[in-house]
């Protein structure tokens, strides 16, 4: 849905600071560098948005690549990440082209639900095709169909207790109600998956796939799921 990727590629207000911001991204860093099983893996991270802590990926695998479709948040993961020789940023469309078993581990966090289950589709085709044959396949921030908005709210609300940024957090989820975000969240609207959804997308796509024990991320009413190419000899 390309007006998730506009939204992004905006001067939205989803992190309601600096300070929200940095915590969201080096948690994530942090959760996916966990992993990272070789200090020479190739890692692709999928629509990775700003990825502002990526230098710790980085420090954990061999090669990084931040692929994100966003025209402008791409600019600015370029700028940021010249300096750093282990990390490539590339679009989608190159991620289309990458070569075949090339990739260790894809990581594709909070990216499905902006996605129509046709291009959600696509992009597992692509993962499967580029994964090496021992590589993993780690989807994250799954919303579920029973967990509705109020749980976000309040993930984000311990989230900011914890961080020290509270205050920001209630002006800003006042804010987002006003927002371009609730607009669209109630227009364009969210994909959301079942366990049970998620595991036939694996196997449909060749995967064997299962349930993490924790989510990527802040929000634990959210579901991971880590697959690896089926086993298919005979
Ligand atoms: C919530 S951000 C997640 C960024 C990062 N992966 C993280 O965990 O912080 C959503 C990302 O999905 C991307 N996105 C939105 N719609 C998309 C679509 N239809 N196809 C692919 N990516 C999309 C956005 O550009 C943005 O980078």
């Amino acid at each position: 849905m390309d007006e998730w990727i506009d939204y992004y590629d905006s001067t939205h207000t989803i992190y309601v600071s600096k300070l929200h911001r940095d915590r969201h991204f080096a948690l994530i860093a942090r959760d996916i560098a966990g992993y990272v099983s070789s200090p020479d893996a190739v890692v692709l991270d999928y629509a990775c948005g700003e990825a502002l802590s990526a230098g710790r990926v980085a420090d954990a695998c061999g090669l990084l690549y931040l692929a994100e479709p966003a025209p402008g948040v791409r600019g600015r993961l370029i700028a940021r990440f010249a300096p750093n020789t282990k990390i490539r940023v590339r679009s989608l469309e190159d991620v289309r082209k990458m070569a075949e078993n090339s990739v260790d581990l894809v990581v594709m966090n909070s990216v499905a639900q902006y996605m129509t289950p046709d291009e959600l589709d696509a992009a597992f085709a692509t993962v499967k095709r580029i994964l090496k044959p021992s590589g993993r396949f780690v989807l994250g921030d799954i919303l579920r169909p029973e967990v509705g908005m109020f749980r976000d709210v309040l993930a984000l609300l311990q989230f900011a207790m914890k961080n020290g940024f509270l205050k920001d957090a209630l002006v800003g989820l006042i804010s987002t109600a006003l927002s371009d975000y609730r607009e669209l969240r109630t227009r364009v609207g969210l994909q959301r998956y079942s366990e049970d959804e998620i595991k036939a997308k694996f196997a449909k796509f060749g995967f064997s796939g299962s349930r993490a024990l924790h989510n990527i991320g802040h929000n634990p009413w959210r579901m991971t799921f880590e697959a690896r190419h089926a086993f298919t000899g005979t």
